[in-house]
């Protein structure tokens, strides 16, 4: 990759211009020390392009994170239903669920949108928090420790991003059920059904493989939208409310 190019360019001669062995064992020690698989890596600049200026991430960031691409189109989506609803009565607030490090409040926060970021692992949302400042955009996110099952028991927003834990890097292995999903005793679709009671305007991402047959009586219009990342299956993101049947440029 480009980044990795940059690297080994310094200091070179000709005895000694990096082979792309010594790149990819460069690589491994990085991984190494990180603790994470080199396909996280490798993507790195996936997940946030701005990974040069200072990025961070843990363990389970890594495999967590959504990719940049697909976070700002969720943020531009998000965004219209948002200028919509803002009154000089009203500033309509984004509830990010489940920030981890950060990938999509960014996103949201970068589109001028209200973001309230929960996340119930302190250490995260000192990342999430960092990776904000690294964008320029921490002014826009008010960040929350805490257990969001409990937090929409009582919360207001206008807009709710669910990006519940997958479950772990093997999560893609077979049919992904929503009962999978487990936040605090809440399984996937109960913890949808919890976010409709606090606003229609609901975006559900989740993985590729997942079945939505278990969303059948749901008993509220949805659209289904697959997301393709370097021509492949990434993702899949449902949105329910004023968000359904909207068209994006992005
Ligand atoms: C899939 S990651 C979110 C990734 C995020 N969308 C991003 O792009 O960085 C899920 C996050 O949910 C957090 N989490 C798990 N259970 C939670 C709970 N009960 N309340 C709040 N956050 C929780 C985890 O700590 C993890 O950071």
């Amino acid at each position: 990759m480009k980044g990795d190019l940059v690297i080994f360019s310094q200091n070179c001669n000709a005895e000694n211009v990096p082979t792309p062995e010594d790149s990819f064992e460069i690589a491994s020690a990085t991984c190494d020390t990180l603790g994470i698989d080199y396909k996280y890596w490798y993507q790195r600049h996936r997940l946030f392009k701005k990974w040069d200026l200072g990025i961070t991430l843990d363990t389970e960031a890594w495999f967590s994170v959504t990719p940049e691409v697909i976070a700002e189109h969720h943020a531009v989506r998000c965004s219209e239903i948002a200028a919509s609803l803002r009154s000089s009565q009203h500033c309509p607030v984004t509830l990010d669920a489940f920030c981890g490090a950060g990938g999509n409040s960014i996103q949201f926060a970068l589109k001028n949108m209200n973001v309230v970021a929960v996340d119930n692992r302190p250490e995260t949302i000192r990342i999430a928090s960092h990776n904000s400042k690294v964008y320029g955009i921490r002014h826009n996110i008010d960040f929350i420790c805490g257990d969001t099952a409990r937090l929409l028991q009582y919360v207001n927003a206008d807009i709710i991003f669910l990006s519940p834990p997958w479950g772990g890097p093997h999560y893609g292995d077979k049919t992904f059920s929503l009962d999978q999903i487990q936040v605090s005793g809440l399984n996937g679709i109960e913890l949808l059904k919890c976010a409709l009671q606090v606003t229609r305007n609901v975006i559900y991402y989740l993985p590729r493989n997942v079945c939505l047959h278990s969303l059948r009586n749901i008993g509220v219009p949805l659209e289904v939208e697959r997301n393709f990342l370097g021509g492949k299956l990434k993702a899949v993101t449902l949105y329910f409310g004023d968000l359904v049947g909207q068209t994006s440029s992005s």
